[in-house]
Order: C-alpha cells, then structure tokens, then sequence
C-alpha cells in the first residue's frame, strides 16, 4: 500500500459564487504545489469544473473530482451529465454513492452501476459508504456488509482494486465530532475484510480506504494517524480556504 494520503474536498453545492470558488482554488493551489505526500482532489459542482481545471498544474498532486456522474452514457436525459463529458472536463476522480444521494434515491443498483461506468471509462470511482446509525446490536455491521457487497456487485472483481472507498458514516456527516479515532480503525479493518471476503487479501490492501465525517484542520492529523486510514473525504473544512490549507499541511507533514 503506498503511503501517499488521499484527501478530496467535496464542495457539495457550495460555493455561491464564482468569486469565492476563484479564492479556495488558488490557496488550494499554493499549497498543493509543495505537497510531498498528498494527493489532492477537489470535487466541485458540475458548473465550477473548468473552474478548478485552470487551478491545476501539470506534473502537480491536484487532480479534478466530480460529486456524481449519470447512469446514462449517452442520450437525451435532461440535467445529466455522462461519464464521457466528465472525462472531456478533465475529470479523473468522481464521488459515487455520497449518502446526500442515497438519500435522494440512489440505491445500491444505481450505484453499481455507476462504478462500473466510472472504472470502465478509467475515473477512478470514490465509493461511500456508511451506516445510519450505530446501534449496540451490531445490526450495522450486517447493514455495511450489503451495501458494500451490493455496491460493488457490478463491478468485475479484478476491478476492485482501482475503486477508494470512502467510510462515512451518515450520523458525522455534518456534525460536530467525527467518530472516534479507535472505532475508525476497527471499521476499517471490518471493511478490508469484506473486501477480503469478496475478492483476496492482496485485492483487499491494495483499496484505499477513507473517511469523512467532520473532519477538520484539527482532527485530520488524528484520524489519519490512529484511525488507519489512506486519506479523508472532507465537506465544510474543504470550503474554508485556510482551515484546508492549514489541513493539508498538516496531513503532508506525516510523512
Ligand atoms: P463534512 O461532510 O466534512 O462537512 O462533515 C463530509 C462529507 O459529506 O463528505
């Protein structure tokens, strides 16, 4: 596993203006050329994504993310956007599956689908995941076992390996404290043996594996330390520019 870290601001559907996504992407920009250890993704909305491509240079550690691609690959399907125009834009790392879909209707068929899409098109898909709730029976173990084998049942085994899954559980999206450090990491390893399970050991190490869920310049050190994790998929702290600068300083830093 390589020790580069991962980390993918999703912008959601923010900023309101192009003159505050103007301002995130060039301090985004300033720090990512002196990342060693990092690799950076920003995911903005789809009307930004030229936007975040002039911000990034050749040869750097920045890259372009999409928040969603559609299940169509071509046709006349209003307010879609195909894997094919997302690839034109320069897109090469595309969020699938964020629990703020899921809970628009997007189930595990669509997301499937959408990564088999995604990594037949080479873009590398960011698969989310995450329980609702964190109930004392264990029944969420049960629940994130489906929705990773049932997300991931499209997709040809040999294929898992290009996939990031992103663990989020959907009760620290948006809160105040993101999960215990010592809870992140059994979750991972519970994860990596699903994947085991579904593939080989090997296949199983080879995913990075992320987590999200208020994640901050202040935590993100923590959590990628103790929690075991190959990088972190960030909201709210991805929309202030020196809050994120200062967070991917400090993530390079472990290296
Ligand atoms: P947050 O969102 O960092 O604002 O909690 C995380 C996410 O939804 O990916």
């Amino acid at each position: 596993m390589k020790k580069e870290k991962i980390i993918i601001g999703n912008w959601k559907m923010s900023p309101n203006s192009i003159e505050e996504a103007k301002k995130i992407i060039s301090s985004s920009k300033k720090v990512a050329r002196n990342l060693k250890g990092v690799k950076l993704v920003i995911a903005p909305p789809f009307s930004f994504l030229s936007l975040v491509l002039r911000g990034i240079e050749k040869d750097g550690n920045f890259y372009l993310g999409a928040q969603d691609v559609s299940i169509y690959t071509e046709g006349a399907h209003t307010g879609e956007v195909s894997v094919s125009i997302l690839k034109g834009s320069g897109v090469k790392y595309c969020i699938i599956g964020h629990s703020e879909r899921r809970s628009m209707g997007e189930n595990n068929d669509i997301v499937s689908e959408k990564l088999n899409i995604t990594v037949s098109n080479n873009i590398t898909p960011v698969l989310c995941v995450g329980e609702k709730e964190r109930d004392v029976d264990g029944k969420y173990m049960d629940f994130l076992k489906e929705q990773i084998s049932l997300s991931l049942s499209k997709i040809n085994k040999k294929d898992i390996n290009k996939i990031i899954l992103a663990y989020e559980p959907v009760w620290a999206i948006g809160a105040k404290e993101p999960m215990k450090t010592e809870e992140i990491r059994q979750t991972v390893l519970y994860i990596r043996k699903i994947l085991s399970d579904m593939s080989d050991h090997k296949t199983a190490f080879q995913v990075p594996i992320l987590y999200g869920g208020a994640v901050n310049m202040r935590n993100a050190k923590e959590i990628i330390s103790y929690g075991d994790v190959n990088g972190l998929l960030i909201g709210r702290e991805s929309l202030n520019p020196i809050g994120f600068s200062a967070l991917l300083k400090e993530v390079d830093s472990l290296n």
